[in-house]
């Protein structure tokens, strides 16, 4: 039997951070290597032009992602890694999708909004009409299952909508897609334990090629709650939550575990063994890198993979729409 398929992807638009990592990246992993699904993760470049770009970084930003899929544990051997651009049947097929998609849709989407608000000089038609574009990437290959942090899950709404409404109007064609989210699927600031960690605030994100120095600095003076017993309770004390939900996803430890090993210990303890724990585990991040070059070659034999599959739905797209092919 034909294996389920799981496509996902991250947008190259700067330094990843923990969030990224405990909330998809590390899940990509653990999926690609459970052997149960045929994986296709990409770099969603695409997508990062609808917010302000420097041309001259975008390449290096690119390169960046991949190496850092790969130093997760990609393996390009088992996933299929790939750039959105150089596969870009995606943006035929959201042009399509675009026409069955109710302005009043893409209004009500909170990341839309947030990212309008967050810079007012560029609302572009590009950042309305995001989401369908990612609605295409994900049914375009067939995904059963989409792992991404809980900020996507509205999205992925939408995806499943607009899959059913094209298969209502024109015919069975598309797969509606579930999430799969982490355990920390929304991780904290760490500056700020209300907000979720973004690198719209670089300040609250740990990220995941910090120098040792900085990791430790940023975990010893993250934000922690008043009180000093090491406790989960995400309403009261959403600091020293945040922190235990990090070493429990670093350590696969449960909370229970940890709070029952820091039960007569204090805040400054338990903040240092959780630095030397991060340390450690973004180790592969700071260690050596793929060269460009290498790179480049990976990526252009991987666009054609799939480039193969994506020609061929929409081929089975254009016949249920009447068009020539
Ligand atoms: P982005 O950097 O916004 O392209 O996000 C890449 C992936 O990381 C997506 O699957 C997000 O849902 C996930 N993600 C981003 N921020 C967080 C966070 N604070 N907690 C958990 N997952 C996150
Ligand atoms: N919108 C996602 C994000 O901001 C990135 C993305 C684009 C994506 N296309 C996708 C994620 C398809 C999963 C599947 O993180």
């Amino acid at each position: 039997m034909k294996k389920p398929i799981i496509v996902s992807g991250i947008q190259p638009t700067g330094r990843l951070h923990l969030g990224n990592y405990l909330g998809a990246l590390k899940n990509f992993v653990a999926l690609q290597n459970s052997g149960k699904y045929n994986c296709i993760f990409f770099i969603a470049d695409y997508h990062s032009l609808t917010i302000n770009f420097d041309p001259k970084e975008k390449q290096q930003q690119i390169y960046n992602l991949v190496n850092a899929y790969l130093s997760a544990g990609l393996d390009p051997k088992k996933s299929l890694l790939f750039t959105q651009s150089q596969a870009p049947d995606c943006t035929e097929l959201a042009w399509i999708l675009n026409t069955i998609t109710p302005i009043g849709e893409l209004e009500r989407m909170t990341q839309y909004k947030d990212k309008a608000q967050e810079n007012k000089q560029n609302i572009n038609a590009g950042l309305f009409t995001y989401p369908a574009l990612m609605a295409a990437d994900i049914i375009m290959y067939d995904a059963a299952f989409v792992p991404v942090g809980e900020d996507q899950v509205q999205h992925l709404e939408f995806t499943r909508t607009l899959a059913r409404k094209f298969n209502n109007k024109f015919g069975k064609t598309f797969i509606e897609p579930q999430p799969i989210l982490t355990k920390t699927a929304r991780l904290m600031s760490l500056n700020d334990p209300e907000k979720k960690m973004s690198k719209s605030i670089p300040n609250g994100c740990l990220f995941l090629n910090d120098s040792p120095a900085e990791i430790e600095k940023k975990i010893k003076t993250a934000v922690t709650d008043s009180g000093s017993e090491i406790k989960y309770d995400a309403q009261n004390k959403p600091g020293i939550s945040n922190l235990l939900d990090i070493y429990s996803a670093l350590t696969e430890k449960s909370v229970a575990e940890i709070e029952n090993k820091y039960k007569d210990k204090n805040y400054g303890q338990f903040k240092t063994d959780l630095a030397q724990i991060a340390i450690k585990a973004l180790e592969p991040f700071r260690s050596k890198k793929i060269p460009d070059s290498k790179i480049k070659t990976l990526l252009s034999a991987s666009a054609k993979k799939a480039q193969k599959l994506s020609s061929a739905k929409m081929k089975e797209v254009k016949n249920k729409l009447g068009l020539p092919n």
